[in-house]
């Protein structure tokens, strides 16, 4: 069996890759570890790379469409991963996960109509509903003994007859949180009593940490399956995010048309013939890569939390459950975000997330990305041991 090396450095720069290329832009200066946006560090597989290579020998590139071979290769992988082998009438091509969102936004929402978010959460979700003439409602996730719940007697008082949709992030992003089955139950019992469409994001349904069982969204209940779009793709699993692929999973015709309309009204499904080949080889030839990227990432966040245990107690760390994305408590420290990032950025030499702008919540902590070879993960811990070392409590 082949064996990847996930420690190898790629060099990304000069790629207009927004990792290190967009630093300077971003955070002001170049010389910086990026530890940041939600791609990994790793080489996109090599049976995706030779597809597209194969692919690209034709020497055409004109108009093409998905063939029979795209939608099985995501059936099998559902199948795969679930135990169930869904109908290729319920997937459609989506350009990306976040125009998914927005177009079910658009679809199945009028102006003014209030759509739940839970914060703190991936961000763009704001910009879905309020870009689309919506409102937010928000539900906060509550933080309990170092882990989201949802919080679902806030969620029974903030529905009024005006909200008509929830954006679920599952896996949770910033969190790592994977829903477990009864908490999504309990979520969809409330979201069908109201009548409230649920888009589930679920690009991280692939980055499960061993232990933990992810269930997606339509798999919760019959009656969640009927009023559900659920998102996915290959892109962050992969390493692809580049290649604008992904797929939402629409159970119930009459909203799976209406969704379907929308996209061909915007002509936003031809998609492109790079992402299409590396969707099916990924789905078809990914699963042993998968497994050994996810032990690597396993393997980096125990060294993140023992370092972090050893080195830098104050910062608490919640333990992920799925993704390459950890979320990390800074409160201790007592700063205001600015300051945080300032810190980060100019003593520490470090670019993450800051964890203001997934909103509520999110104040005083950071994301950290370890989707990284390890000597990247660990130079960056030690710099921040360092500079955050000087600071007297
Ligand atoms: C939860 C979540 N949804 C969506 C996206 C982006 O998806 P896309 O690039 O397909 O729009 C990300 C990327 O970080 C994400 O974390």
């Amino acid at each position: 069996m082949k064996k990847y090396n996930f420690d190898e450095i790629v060099n990304r720069r000069g790629t207009n890759c927004y990792k290190y290329d967009a630093l300077k832009k971003i955070f002001g200066s170049d010389d910086l570890l990026p530890l940041w946006v939600a791609d990994t560090d790793f080489r996109t597989p090599d049976f995706i790379m030779e597809a597209i290579r194969r692919r690209m020998d034709h020497e055409n590139l004109g108009y093409s469409f998905r063939g029979e071979g795209f939608f099985r290769s995501i059936i099998s992988w559902i199948d795969h991963s679930y135990g169930t082998v869904i109908p290729e009438g319920w997937i459609s091509f989506t350009p990306g996960v976040v125009s998914a969102v927005t177009v079910a936004v658009m679809a199945f929402t009028q102006s003014g109509d209030k759509v739940i978010v839970q914060p703190p959460v991936y961000f763009p979700f704001y910009e879905s509903i309020r870009g689309s003439g919506r409102e937010v409602s928000l539900n906060p996730l509550r933080l309990h003994k170092g882990r989201f719940h949802f919080d679902l007697d806030d969620l029974e008082t903030i529905i009024d007859e005006h909200t008509t949709m929830l954006i679920l992030c599952s896996p949770h992003n910033p969190g790592g949180m994977v829903w477990k089955r009864e908490e999504l139950e309990a979520l969809a019992e409330i979201c069908n009593r109201h009548r409230i469409m649920v888009v589930s994001d679920e690009i991280h349904s692939d980055l499960i940490y061993s232990g933990y069982r992810h269930t997606p969204w339509w798999m919760v209940s019959e009656e969640a399956a009927r009023h559900a779009i659920v998102c996915m793709a290959p892109s962050k699993t992969f390493n692809m995010a580049g290649l604008s692929t992904s797929y939402t999973i629409i159970p119930d015709p009459e909203i799976r048309k209406k969704f379907n309309t929308l996209i061909q009204t915007l002509h936003i499904g031809n998609g492109n013939i790079p992402g299409a080949v590396a969707l099916e080889a990924a789905y078809n030839h990914g699963h042993e890569w998968l497994s050994q990227m996810m032990a690597y990432v396993e393997e980096n966040y125990r060294f993140l939390e023992q370092f972090l245990a050893t080195h830098l107690p104050r910062v608490k760390v919640m333990t992920p459950e799925a993704t390459f994305l950890v979320w990390l408590d800074f409160r201790e420290y007592d700063m205001d975000d600015l300051q945080l990032s300032e810190f980060l950025v100019r003593e520490a030499g470090i670019a993450l997330n800051n964890g203001a702008c997934y909103g509520l919540g999110g104040d005083g902590w950071q994301r950290i990305n370890i989707g990284c070879p390890r000597s990247l993960l660990k130079e960056a811990l030690e710099r921040m041991a360092q500079t955050f070392g000087r600071i007297k409590d």
